[in-house]
């Protein structure tokens, strides 16, 4: 588990944001229910298949740990993480204000943003799987393949990459993937390293700047004009995605 705090600058003020990624099977996660506002133990408890309650706590583990970075002092138990109509996350607390979340998860890793309302994040993990690669490619445009063939001699981790942006960009919306995917199209992908960054076509307030490490690319979508020192972030998504979870199953 590794948590922080990212400063996003903007030219009049700046904002904070936490940060939490967790790498944690089902067994290791019942260590963290003391976490759970008594709603989502309600919740969890009704969860009939493991891959989801595993799924379920590490985003709320990760949510949770975010906060408590931005707003130290609050019982986490307090913290009621519900989910909205189309299953967004919605932070409710007599004790904070304005506070929302962004979770993603994958395999046993999840990784959450917490930031306040005025200023929209959003993260995605995605696993680079080339089972899967079909499935990816075949969400892109012709101009975006285009965009990860100058970039990237890896098709499938290119293809993951603007994948992860997408997602991104659509939990900053709010509509996840229930939207047309012409409205998440980028514009541009450059890379640097084993980082790229990116803009869209058709929300230009937004832009994405991603990572990959390992099997694993994680993209975070942050208003354009925001800056912010990512690196924080990056090196704890790799040290956290190269970990073992603490328990064996
Ligand atoms: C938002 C979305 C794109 C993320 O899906 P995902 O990559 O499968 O899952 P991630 O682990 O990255 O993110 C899941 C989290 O996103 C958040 N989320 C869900 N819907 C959201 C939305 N509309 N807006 C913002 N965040 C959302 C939730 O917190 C969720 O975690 P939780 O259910 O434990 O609370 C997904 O909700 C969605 O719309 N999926 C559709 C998938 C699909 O159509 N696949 C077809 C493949 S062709």
């Amino acid at each position: 588990m590794s948590d922080g705090l990212l400063l996003l600058n903007r030219t009049d003020r700046t904002f904070k944001a936490g940060f939490s990624i967790i790498k944690e099977n089902l067994t290791g996660l019942s260590q963290y229910f003391s976490l759970l506002h008594p709603n989502e133990r309600t919740y969890l408890d009704s969860l009939r298949f493991d891959r989801r309650r595993a799924s379920y706590l590490l985003g709320r583990v990760a949510a949770k740990h975010a906060i408590s970075r931005l707003e130290e002092g609050v019982g986490m138990d307090a913290v009621f993480i519900d989910s909205g109509i189309f299953q967004f996350p919605v932070v409710k607390s007599k004790l904070l204000s304005n506070v929302q979340v962004s979770i993603t998860h994958c395999d046993d890793l999840g990784l959450a943003l917490a930031f306040p309302e005025d200023h929209p994040l959003a993260v995605d993990i995605e696993k680079i799987d080339a089972a899967q690669a079909e499935a990816f490619e075949s969400q892109l445009t012709a101009e975006e393949l285009r965009l990860i063939a100058k970039v990237e001699p890896e098709p499938l981790i290119g293809c993951v990459t603007v994948w992860t942006i997408k997602e991104a960009l659509s939990k900053v919306l709010k509509t996840g993937f229930m939207i047309d995917f012409k409205v998440l199209e980028i514009q541009s992908l450059e890379k640097s390293g084993h980082c790229y960054t990116s803009e869209f076509i058709h929300c230009g307030q937004y832009r994405a700047v991603s990572c990959r490490h390992g099997d694993y690319i994680c993209s975070i979508v942050l208003p354009k004009q925001t800056s912010c020192d990512l690196n924080d972030f990056w090196l704890a998504f790799k040290e956290v995605a190269g970990m073992r979870s603490s328990t064996s199953e």
